[in-house]
């Protein structure tokens, strides 16, 4: 398998290259067409590496692609999913080379999607071919890419409960997370989920002189910004009434364990040019991003914010909250307390709206299950340690999903690192990631006997 690869490297290269080259961002209408395009792509590429079938399933969103390769039905069944939809690129003006134009500097692969998730899905279509065309497959494949991952998923909620006995499956297997580092690997064993609102507060019914008005209206902006300060303590804990009612506390064993991790801190703020940590009291900074929930501002604006100074009261002030969620909190219930707590601080000098938008559930995979051993075994074999269990920050709602309507286990199996810089300017995946995930992705084959 190793050396299929090798001597393909340039090809898988150039494939990857050409479906970087589709700006399939879902969050963006403009893109529409870039999306279905990309969809076509993917579609043709699992085509050519061997599966039997592919369809493009049309939703009231963006397209899904599934494909199957089927050895025959006694075998174990692995569902892969991925997604070929990008967050948008913007600030354009940040990146050093334009997002859509990939290209290979100090051996990473530079581009929107370089790693989340066009690179990483991609190494499973080239990990099929090498497969096949090393008579090393052993068990049938069913891909699941969608268009609407960064958008929340909404369209594939559906499809999963309409085609539970297509994706009838042994178990899950996903690259859309990242490990520790190169030198020290690791699977992801938990995810947070997602409660995403977008609040509005309304003052006077225009915008108003803020010196003939000042100090008689209330400033929306003012309010809002207090009322969102309002919602931490000073122990970095959050404010909202019944918050942290279900959290599920870790045992001092589990903690114990989580502190273990080689996690280098010095180098964690170097990176991010920070002189110092922040976060709830009484936790470490893995512990803040990998079992505590968190709310945080994402955006905030109103007012006059363009040249020079417009002296003015706003009429209104806008804010997106996302609230990062662990086991056991739920995304709807966490979202009514929310606004139910939103509501109650408003001060009667203004009018408060809140708009949900998507969610998502937290979710947790076993590391006792044949699926994670295999797992375990191919990244030991390929990356030359036995990988540590990792709960990462970031959520994919239809993981939780997944483990409910089709009642299989998921393995994390990701190989992003946090340089690669997903969702913002300059995002990269290196070379090394892209063509040892392959090897290892062959390696999990292998090793999983269902
Ligand atoms: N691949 C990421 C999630 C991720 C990244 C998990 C790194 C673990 C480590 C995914 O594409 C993503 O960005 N998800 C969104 C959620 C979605 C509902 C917009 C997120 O986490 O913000
Ligand atoms: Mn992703
Ligand atoms: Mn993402």
């Amino acid at each position: 398998m190793k050396q299929y690869i090798e001597s393909n490297k340039q090809r898988f290269l150039d494939e990857l290259f050409a479906l970087l080259r589709i700006p399939s961002v879902s969050a963006d209408s403009k893109f529409k067409g870039d999306v279905k395009a990309c969809a076509e792509f993917v579609a043709e590429s699992l085509k050519k590496a061997g599966t039997d079938t592919v369809e493009i399933c049309p939703t009231d969103g963006h397209p899904i692609v599934y494909g199957e390769k089927i050895l025959d039905a006694s075998k174990p069944t692995v569902l892969v999913y991925g997604h070929y939809d990008v967050q948008p690129a913007d600030p354009y003006e940040l990146w050093d080379t334009p997002p859509f134009e990939p290209e290979i500097r100090d051996g990473r692969i530079y581009a929107r999607g370089a790693c989340d998730d066009k690179g990483q899905m991609y190494m499973h279509v080239k990990a099929l071919e090498t497969l096949l065309e090393n008579n090393g497959l052993d068990c049938n494949i069913k891909f699941l890419i969608e268009g609407e991952e960064e958008v929340g998923s909404d369209n594939l909620e559906n499809f999963v409960k309409e085609n539970r006995e297509r994706l009838k499956a042994d178990m899950v297997l996903i690259s859309d997370t990242s490990m520790l580092s190169n030198e020290d690997p690791s699977i992801t064993v938990g995810l947070r989920g997602l409660s995403y609102v977008e609040v509005e507060v309304t003052g006077p019914n225009r915008d108003l002189h803020s010196g003939v008005y000042g100090g008689a209206v209330a400033n929306p902006i003012n309010v809002l910004s207090k009322m969102i300060a309002s919602m931490h303590d000073e122990k970095g804990r959050i404010t909202i009434p019944g918050f942290y009612d279900k959290v599920v506390e870790l045992s001092p064993e589990d903690r114990e364990a989580m502190a273990k991790a080689p996690f280098n801190e010095e180098e964690y703020k170097k990176s991010l040019d920070i002189d110092a940590v922040a976060g709830e009291e009484g936790y470490s900074t893995l512990e803040r991003t990998g079992i505590r929930p968190t709310l945080d501002v994402n955006g905030i604006w109103g007012g006059y914010t363009g040249e020079g100074a417009k002296t003015v009261l706003p009429s209104k002030a806008y804010a997106k909250i996302s609230m990062r969620l662990v086991p056991d909190q739920s995304s709807e219930e966490i979202t009514q307390l929310f606004v139910e707590h939103f509501q109650k601080i408003a001060p009667a000098s203004v009018k408060v709206k809140v708009s949900p938008h998507h969610g998502g559930e937290p979710a947790q995979t076993p590391t006792d299950s044949n699926a994670y051993r295999a797992a375990s075994k191919a990244v030991e074999e390929v990356w030359g340690k036995t990988p540590i269990p990792m709960r990462d920050g970031g959520s994919i709602p239809i993981v939780a999903l997944f483990e409910k309507e089709l009642k299989v286990n998921v393995v994390l199996m990701g190989f992003g690192l946090d340089e690669d810089a997903i969702h913002s300017p300059n995002e990269s995946y290196g070379v090394e990631n892209y063509l040892k995930g392959i090897e290892t992705i062959c390696a999990f084959y292998k090793h999983y006997k269902g």
